[in-house]
């Protein structure tokens, strides 16, 4: 039987036979930090603590072809030893995630399992579709902690998503310290939807998100949502609203009724000094500026206020990421990546059509497709619907290539907007078992289908019980027929 792979590799040959891990199973890898990554997650689970010596029989190396790329790496299992090979860490950080798949489920336990531990003899070649494949998680409306971002990265591991995007500031809370604004926190952070405390990172704590991120090669794109959503700053600060106001802090659920003061030549003072902190501390190459739902503010002024303040984002070394209501700002600097968040089943905004055939990238998020805080279906106790409920089957069949003609599509991501969401065990809920195939929708090439699929996505809830994920959704394709 092919082993439960997902996403499923560009190819992938099964020979008969297994290689077994044992405690005596030496590695070599010279030099690789792969290999770190590797051996802890090994030994969590078999307990072994595999000896380094240089006949290993299990070999990670960097001298695969280039044709592999950034992320593509070659993984050859025979019953005398395992072989991973890429051109870059990276990509063998993505193989080492196919070799966990490889072995028994109970690799994902957090304690140590009995052996013993096959691995199938396999020949895969493997590179992704596309090189954006994000998730996003809203830490806005509800605050996740360090440590609930950390497992929310570690859900995204296996999987080989490439993008966290956070979506830090909204109406309902500013979640991350900036020195020069301090009320933004002090004062923005204490709200969120509901009655709860709020909440935020410290600058250390990002710091921590983002050096978790990055040692799992996850890039962190943090979100400043502009100039709608911004209720929590002018309650921190009444000077960024257009009449000076102090209107108060936010705990609803409404969307599109704050501004900021687009007139004023302070508040791109103060988004120079929010970008100056947030830049350095998310050394990725990408800035969100939001730019959704900017519904107080007139065409004429969002046009006007995204062309001043892009060049601020740029200035300080980023390229722009902005949700699709930016593709009608004129002139976007070549490179800014736009988000299509609206459904797929409406007709494409003409003005996301335009910027598309200007050859700007999009990422590619359709509501009804990759909304993971839709509900699965009417029953679903969390989430929301105005975009329809999203079933299992849903979310893994679409084609991100199929909905603007002729764009560049540079990947898909996965929002998780939390409104209704607190626990990490409501992210777990929602995430699974929706996550997987969208991961394949980014990975595998376009060439795929549920029929294969779906045996996989069963096959792999054994995983999730061996990880501890208890809350995930018992959807009904999840039955065996
Ligand atoms: C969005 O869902 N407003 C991007």
């Amino acid at each position: 039987m092919n082993p439960s792979l997902i996403p499923a590799p560009h190819t992938l040959v099964v020979h008969d036979g297994a290689f077994e891990l044992t405690p005596r199973t030496a590695v070599h890898a010279p030099e690789c930090h792969a290999t770190g990554f590797l051996t802890a997650l090994l030994r969590r689970a078999t307990g072994y603590a595999l000896p380094a010596a240089s006949e290993g029989a299990l070999r990670l190396s960097l001298d695969g072809p280039e044709e592999l790329g950034r992320e593509g790496y070659r993984l050859d299992v025979d019953t005398e030893g395992v072989r991973l090979r890429a051109h870059t860490e990276e990509g063998l950080f993505r193989g080492v995630q196919t070799l966990r798949q490889l072995l028994p489920a109970r690799i994902e336990s957090p304690r140590p399992c009995p052996g013993p531990w096959p691995i199938p003899c396999v020949s895969i070649t493997d590179a992704p579709r596309f090189r954006w494949r994000g998730v996003m998680l809203d830490v806005a409306r509800h605050f996740f902690d360090v440590e609930a971002v950390k497992r929310f990265i570690d859900r995204a591991v296996p999987y080989k998503f490439n993008i966290l995007h956070l979506h830090l500031t909204d109406d309902q809370g500013w979640r991350l310290r900036i020195e020069s604004h301090p009320r933004l926190t002090e004062h923005g952070a204490t709200s969120q939807v509901g009655e709860g405390p709020g909440g935020h990172f410290t600058q250390a704590d990002f710091a921590e998100i983002v050096a978790y991120a990055a040692a799992r090669h996850m890039t962190v794109v943090p979100e400043i949502d502009l100039p709608g959503h911004t209720q929590a700053a002018m309650a921190s600060y009444p000077h960024l609203a257009p009449d000076g106001a102090d209107t108060g802090l936010y705990r609803g659920m409404k969307v599109g009724f704050s501004q900021l003061a687009v007139h004023k030549s302070t508040t791109y003072d103060f988004l120079d000094a929010v970008f100056a902190e947030v830049a350095p501390l998310a050394p990725g190459p990408y800035l969100h500026l939001g730019g959704d739902e900017a519904h107080q503010t007139s065409a004429e002024d969002y046009a006007a206020f995204m062309t001043r303040t892009i060049p601020l984002a740029a200035g300080r070394g980023k390229t722009v990421v902005a949700w699709q209501e930016a593709a009608a700002v004129p002139g976007l600097p070549e490179g800014t990546h736009l988000q299509y968040w609206r459904p797929a089943r409406e007709p494409v905004a003409p003005a996301l059509a335009d910027a598309a055939s200007r050859g700007l990238p999009l990422i590619m998020s359709p509501a009804d497709h990759a909304y993971l805080d839709m509900k699965y279906d009417d029953s679903t106790p969390l989430g929301l619907t105005w975009a329809g409920t999203l079933g299992v089957r849903q979310s893994y069949d679409w084609d991100p290539e199929a909905l603007v003609p002729g764009a560049r599509v540079v990947g898909i991501e996965a929002p998780l907007w939390t409104e209704t969401l607190t626990t990490p065990d409501d992210l777990d809920h929602m995430l699974y078992p929706r996550l997987p195939g969208l991961a394949e929708v980014a990975w595998s090439p376009a060439a795929r289908d549920w029929a294969s699929y779906l045996p996989r996505l069963r096959a792999h809830t054994l995983r999730w019980d061996a990880a501890g994920i208890t809350s995930y959704h018992r959807s009904p394709e999840l039955r065996e027929d």
